[in-house]
C-alpha cells in the first residue's frame, strides 16, 4: 500500500492559529494562574518571562527546524537526517517525541473532562446558590466519581480522534479555524469584564512587581517546568507541525508568534481571574483548585450575571483544551499513516483505543486506585499514584531529556547548511545569537533543569 501523503497547512496564518491552539491549553488558563499565585507573582512571571525568550523560543524554532526540513513525522524525521555516528540515540529521541504526548494525553484528557464536566455543570445551573464549603465539595465529588470522570475522558478522546481523524485541512485547520477566534472573543470578555468589575490594580501589581527575595532555585524550576509544558515543547506537537509547513514561511517569525500569543494568553488568563478573586476576597494561592474550587463560588456571588461568565469561562477552558489534545493526538498518527501501513482514521482509532485504556487507570487513580504506587520502591517515585508517575515520566522527566537532547541535535549534529538555510536569516546576528543559544545556553540551562527535577 502506498503511504498516504504528506499535507500542508493552507497558510501561515493558519498553521498560526493551530501551533498557538496547541500552545494554549489547560496549561495557561488553569495552570499558569495557581502556578503564579503560589510562587510570589511578579517574581515568578519575571523568570517566566526570561526562560520563554532565551530557552522557548530557540527550542520551538530548533523542532520546526527538524519538522520542515523532514518533512516528515518525528521519529521518521530524527531518522532521516541520517549519517550520524550517534543516530541509535536520535532514532530513540524520535520514539520519545511520539511517546511523550502520548503519556501527556492520558492525563490531559482526564482534566479535559472536568472542564466539560463543569461546562454543561454551570450551564444547567449545578453551581447555583451554592452554601459555603459546597464547591470545595462538588470537585472533590465529581474526582471521587469513577463513572463521571471516564465518562468525561472518554467524551474528550472521542471529540480528539474524531478530528485528527479527518486529517490536516478538514480535521486540524478546521477546527482551530472556528475555536481560536471563539477563544480569543470570550477571553477577551472576561478580562474586559474582570478588570473593569475587579480590583485591576491589585492584579497588575501581583504579577509584575517583583519581589526578588522570591526567586529561589525551586521557582526557576518550576518556571521552566511551567514554560516547556505551556510553550507544547519536548514533545512531537510542535515537530509534527513544523512538518506540515512550506518552504516558504518563517520558522523564526512563527516560533516569536507562537510563544508571544501564548505568553500573552497565560497573562490574560491571569487579568481574567485574579481581579475578581482578590475583589471577591477569596484566597488566591488556593493551588489545582483556583479554577475548579474557587471560580465558582466568585461566579456564584457575582449573581445572575456570573452564571454567564461561568459558562464562558469554562467554555474557553474546553476550547483551549481540544486544540491541545489534538496537537498531543497528530504525531503518533501522523507517523503510523505516513510511514505505517495504517490509514489515518484507523491509526488515530488505534491510538484512541490505547490512549482510553491507559486514561481509565488514570481516572481511577482519583479515586479507586488511589494508594495503588506502581513505582513506590523507587525513591524517585515514592507517593506517586498511577497518574503521578505518568504525569511525572511525560510531563517532566523525558520532556526535558527530549528538549535538551534536540539542542544538542540541532547545535552540534544537524549539518550548519542545512540549519542556516532552514532559518532564513541569512548569517547574520540574529542567525548567530539563536546558534548560540541551541549549542550552549539551552543544553547548559535544560541540563541543569533536568538535573535538578530527576537526579
Ligand atoms: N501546551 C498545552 C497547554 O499549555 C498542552 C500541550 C499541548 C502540550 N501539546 C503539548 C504540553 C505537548 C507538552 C507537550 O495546555
Amino acid at each position: 500500500m502506498q503511504a498516504a501523503k504528506h499535507e500542508h497547512w493552507s497558510s501561515g496564518f493558519t498553521f498560526l492559529l493551530a501551533a498557538v491552539g496547541s500552545a494554549v491549553g489547560l496549561g495557561n488558563i488553569w495552570r499558569f494562574p495557581y502556578v503564579v499565585a503560589e510562587n510570589g507573582g511578579g517574581a515568578f512571571v519575571l523568570i517566566y518571562l526570561a526562560i520563554v525568550v532565551i530557552i522557548g523560543i530557540p527550542l520551538l524554532m530548533s523542532e520546526l527546524m527538524i519538522g520542515r526540513s523532514s518533512q516528515k513525522p518525528p521519529l521518521a524525521a530524527m531518522q532521516s537526517f541520517g549519517g550520524s555516528k550517534a543516530q541509535k540515540l536520535w532514532n530513540a529521541v524520535g520514539w520519545s517525541y511520539l511517546l511523550v504526548p502520548m503519556g501527556i494525553l492520558t492525563f490531559y484528557s482526564v482534566v479535559a473532562g472536568w472542564t466539560l464536566d463543569y461546562a454543561l455543570g454551570m450551564g444547567i445551573g449545578t453551581f447555583n446558590n451554592l452554601e459555603d464549603g459546597a464547591s470545595a465539595s462538588m470537585f472533590q465529588e465529581l474526582l471521587a466519581s469513577p463513572v463521571k470522570l471516564i465518562f468525561w475522558m472518554t467524551l474528550s478522546i472521542g471529540i480528539t480522534v474524531g478530528i485528527v481523524a479527518r486529517g490536516l485541512k478538514s480535521g486540524l485547520e478546521q477546527t482551530v479555524k472556528i475555536l481560536m477566534p471563539a477563544l480569543f472573543v470570550i477571553l477577551v470578555i472576561l478580562v474586559l469584564y474582570a478588570s473593569i468589575t475587579g480590583d485591576f490594580a491589585r492584579s497588575f501589581a501581583f504579577m509584575f512587581e517583583p519581589d526578588f527575595s522570591k526567586i529561589t532555585p525551586e521557582l526557576v524550576l518550576m518556571a521552566a517546568g511551567q514554560a516547556f509544558f505551556s510553550l507544547s515543547l519536548g514533545s512531537g506537537a510542535i515537530m509534527v507541525y513544523g512538518s506540515y509547513l512550506t518552504r516558504d514561511i518563517s520558522i523564526p517569525k512563527m516560533a516569536v508568534g507562537v510563544a508571544f500569543a501564548d505568553t500573552g494568553v497565560a497573562l490574560l488568563a491571569g487579568f481574567a481571574i485574579f481581579p475578581i478573586v482578590f475583589a471577591f476576597g477569596v484566597d488566591h494561592a488556593s493551588g489545582p483548585g483556583l479554577v475548579f474550587v474557587t471560580l465558582p463560588i466568585v461566579f456564584n456571588d457575582m449573581g445572575g450575571i456570573g452564571q454567564i461568565f461561568g459558562v464562558l469561562f469554562f467554555m474557553l477552558l474546553a476550547f483551549a483544551a481540544i486544540t491541545s489534545t489534538i496537537s498531543l493526538l497528530e504525531p503518533m498518527v501522523a507517523q503510523l499513516s505516513e510511514e505505517g501501513r495504517f490509514k489515518r482514521a484507523r491509526a488515530a482509532v488505534y491510538c484512541g483505543a490505547v490512549l482510553w485504556t491507559v486514561g481509565v487507570f488514570v481516572a481511577l487513580s482519583n479515586n479507586i486506585l488511589k494508594d495503588v504506587h506502581p513505582l513506590g520502591f523507587l525513591p524517585l517515585f515514592e507517593g506517586k499514584t498511577i497518574e503521578g508517575v505518568i504525569e511525572f515520566l511525560s510531563a517532566n522527566v523525558f520532556m526535558l531529556l527530549n528538549g535538551l537532547l534536540v539542542s544538542i541535535f540541532v547545535g552540534w549534529s544537524v549539518k550548519r547548511s542545512v540549519t542556516l538555510e532552514e532559518m532564513g536569516l541569512g548569517d547574520s546576528m540574529l542567525f548567530k545569537i539563536w546558534f548560540l543559544l541551541v549549542r550552549f545556553v539551552v543544553p547548559l540551562g535544560v541540563g541543569f533543569i533536568f538535573y535538578d527535577v530527576v537526579l
